[in-house]
């Protein structure tokens, strides 16, 4: 059951999610309909398309749908369900706790509101939560996975987080490492100030507004450093699709290893063009020779098999590890 309220929450195309034989019977159909209830407001259609499948299932296994299951199917909100414009905001949840399949706790998972539908758009990529973000957060909080490409604990660090949009790999090491081993501080930077408005809700749906770890600041590549103190590390995931900004994210990064005494950068990138992806790594030699090397290579994220889902198409996933010298 953990496995399939995993796939829901995350929204998982229903046409991917496997309903084990198992989850067919009277008692779990009761749970599932508890479980499903208060989500069906949020995205009617995919609840609509979850149980015609479910209760397909069912049928198939000559079991007997239970009445509660029934109900929910003809609940007036899933018989008018419309497919949501893209932008119309869902509630989804991500797993963040490493790419294992055992059970979960709330600090394991982060919970978005969010446009996955949008593509993107004028600024607009900052309002839904990118793959390269989620293959990130899993790396950095799960020890055993992040020791394999960085040397140092978390623990104390002040981290600095470029073009956080949605904001999943900042407040990911907020729920879960820090609460494991606390960190100093966590600041989320956007060049965007839009993504800050969406960050508010996204600190209280996850009990993060008394966070004292996490702090929000607007940094537009290329501008002069605002940030006070040392930054340990910086993290970022999915800001290297654009060539035209590479020397200016590049020129950021810089700063901060001369001006803010910077150890580390760790950028997670998606392949989706081999030539963008190329220029990235020019740029790469160009300011840091012999100091950056591609630290974790996922081709097929789609295949991983853990409570957080990658579509088969997503494209291959790449994370930078940038040293200071
Ligand atoms: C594709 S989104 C990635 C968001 C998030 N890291 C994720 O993976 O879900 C790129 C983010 O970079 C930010 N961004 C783009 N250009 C920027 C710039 N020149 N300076 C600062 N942030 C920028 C955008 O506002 C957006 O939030």
């Amino acid at each position: 059951m953990e496995k399939l309220r995993a796939c829901i929450e995350q929204r998982v195309p229903v046409k991917h999610i496997h309903i084990p034989d198992e989850l067919t019977d009277y008692t779990s159909q009761l749970e599932l309909v508890e479980f499903l209830k208060p989500q069906v407001v949020n995205n009617p259609l995919y609840f609509k398309s979850f149980l015609s499948q479910y209760i397909q299932r069912i049928e198939v296994l000559s079991q007997e749908t239970s009445d509660e299951i029934y109900d929910l199917f003809v609940d007036e909100q899933i018989l008018n369900a419309k497919e949501l414009p893209p932008d119309v905001s869902d509630v989804i949840k991500y797993h963040v706790n490493g790419f294992n399949n055992i059970g979960s706790s709330a600090d394991d998972m982060i919970v978005m509101k969010e446009m996955p539908r949008l593509i993107s758009g004028n600024n607009t990529t900052g309002l839904r939560t990118w793959e390269a973000a989620l293959f990130l957060a899993n790396m950095l909080n799960d020890e055993k996975a992040r020791s394999t490409f960085l040397s140092c604990d978390l623990a104390n660090k002040t981290v600095v987080e470029l073009g956080c949009g949605t904001g999943l790999l900042g407040l990911s090491l907020a729920k879960h490492c820090h609460k494991r081993s606390p960190l100093h501080k966590i600041i989320m930077t956007d060049g965007s100030t839009a993504v800050f408005d969406n960050l508010q809700e996204s600190l209280e749906r996850n009990n993060l507004s008394e966070s004292n770890v996490l702090q929000f600041q607007q940094l537009i590549w290329g501008e002069p450093l605002t940030i006070n103190g040392n930054v340990d590390l910086i993290i970022a995931a999915d800001i290297t699709y654009d060539v035209g900004v590479f020397e200016t994210l590049c020129n950021t990064i810089n700063d901060f290893f001369t001006l803010k005494n910077l150890q580390f950068a760790i950028i997670a990138a998606t392949v989706r063009n081999a030539e963008t992806i190329n220029s990235w790594e020019n740029e790469l030699d160009k300011w840091f020779p012999n100091r950056w090397e591609t630290a974790v290579v996922e081709s097929r994220p789609g295949s991983i098999s853990a409570n957080c889902y990658f579509d088969v198409n997503t494209p291959g996933i790449r994370v930078y590890i940038i040293k200071s010298i």
